[in-house]
């Protein structure tokens, strides 16, 4: 029988964390035969909470769970992670301004950065979902040296996802019969949701979702405002965030990641920029990615339009100006 993996939930007594353990705990994130350790995080105030979700996860008799760590101390939650995914932040109030939330979740990043690197399996693989992701990324990058900067990605896949979503409502075809949309850049509301290169399979052969649609003007406007903006339409709706999408999709981004992307398709991850597609390093930012033997890499070589290359500039704009926010609120 395979090992344990031991996988990190930070900020578990949340709504994303609730969603997302038990589908680790029933091989949703590993595959069904890998057996897992979970350790989950939260802060004093949710520590009740969090034991609450604790015991229900005893009680759902998990085959494939072989142990849970329910704490408030990083340093015992860092122990031995091989799988690090970092739910916990501090959430926006009434009230602040976006430079005190930026200012309190890029020290939750940093001190946690710390910890991960003294702590951690040597390899661990780390993804960042709250918000905002690219640059608690970043932060956690530059905070934890030790850990191979191919090791640390945030979450963009729920924005993938919600774009194959609106294609497959479109078309009217399988959301599994679409692939090769591409995020871009921030996951905010400049991400740009590109579908210049994707494809619907259609009578076993691939046809692009261009000429499928067959509506540019749907394409260059609606579908990608719908998809910058389906986080606050879902809050909206559900007065509350999207945890059961943003939880499945996180479980997306690491089993892909680990177990590999199928021949021929793409999906995409914010990772730490090598230059490509002419967007500086130094940037966390969500390219079209494939992965083998557990290792991404940025898609190479497709063609970038005109319309494609402002909005590309324009999130990597906002990450350069998140980014020197986040220096400044640590100095
Ligand atoms: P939530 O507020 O329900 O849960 C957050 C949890 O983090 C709380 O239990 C809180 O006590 C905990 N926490 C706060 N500081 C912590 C710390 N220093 N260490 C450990 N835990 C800590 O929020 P929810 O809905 O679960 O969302 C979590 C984050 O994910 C938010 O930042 C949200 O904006 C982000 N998000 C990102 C998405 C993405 O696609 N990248 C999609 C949806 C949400």
């Amino acid at each position: 029988e395979k090992e344990p993996v031991t996988v990190l939930v930070t900020g578990a007594a949340g709504q994303i964390g609730y969603a997302i353990v038990p589908m680790i705990a029933r091989g949703a994130m590993l595959g069904p035969e890998q057996p897992v350790i979970l350790h989950m995080l939260d802060i004093e105030p949710a520590a009740e909470s969090l034991n609450g979700v604790k015991m229900e996860l005893i009680d759902a008799a998990f085959p494939l769970l072989r142990g849970v760590v329910a704490t408030t101390d990083i340093q015992e939650a860092c122990k031995g992670v091989n799988i690090a995914v970092m739910v916990g932040g501090f959430p926006r109030k009434e009230g602040m301004e976006r430079k005190d939330v930026m200012s309190k979740n890029v020290s939750i990043y940093k001190a946690q950065a710390s910890a991960l690197e003294k702590n951690a399996a040597a390899d661990v693989k780390v993804l960042v979902v709250a918000n905002p992701a690219n640059t608690n990324a970043l932060i956690l990058k530059e905070f934890a040296p030790s850990i191979p900067e191919k090791n640390i990605t945030c979450l963009t896949r729920l924005d993938h996802n919600r774009a194959l979503g609106q294609i497959s409502e479109k078309l009217n075809v399988h959301v599994g019969d679409v692939k090769n949309v591409i995020i871009w850049g921030n996951h905010s509301s400049t991400q740009y949701p590109d579908v210049n290169h994707a494809t619907v399979t259609v009578n076993g052969g691939d046809k692009p979702v261009r000429e499928l649609v067959a509506n540019d003007q749907w394409l260059n406007t609606e579908f990608i405002t719908t998809v910058q903006q389906r986080g606050a339409a879902i809050i909206k709706a559900r007065k509350l965030s999207s945890a059961l999408s943003a939880a499945s999709s996180a479980c997306d981004h690491i089993r892909d990641w680990v177990l590999g992307t199928p021949k021929g398709s793409w999906v995409s991850m914010g990772v730490y920029s090598d230059g490509s597609y002419g967007i500086q390093p130094g940037l966390v930012y969500s390219f079209p990615v494939t992965c083998e033997k557990g290792q991404w890499s940025i898609v190479q070589g497709l063609k970038i339009d005109e319309f494609s290359r402002g909005k590309l500039d324009a999130t990597a704009q906002e990450l350069i100006e998140e980014k020197s926010l986040a220096h400044s609120c640590l100095n």
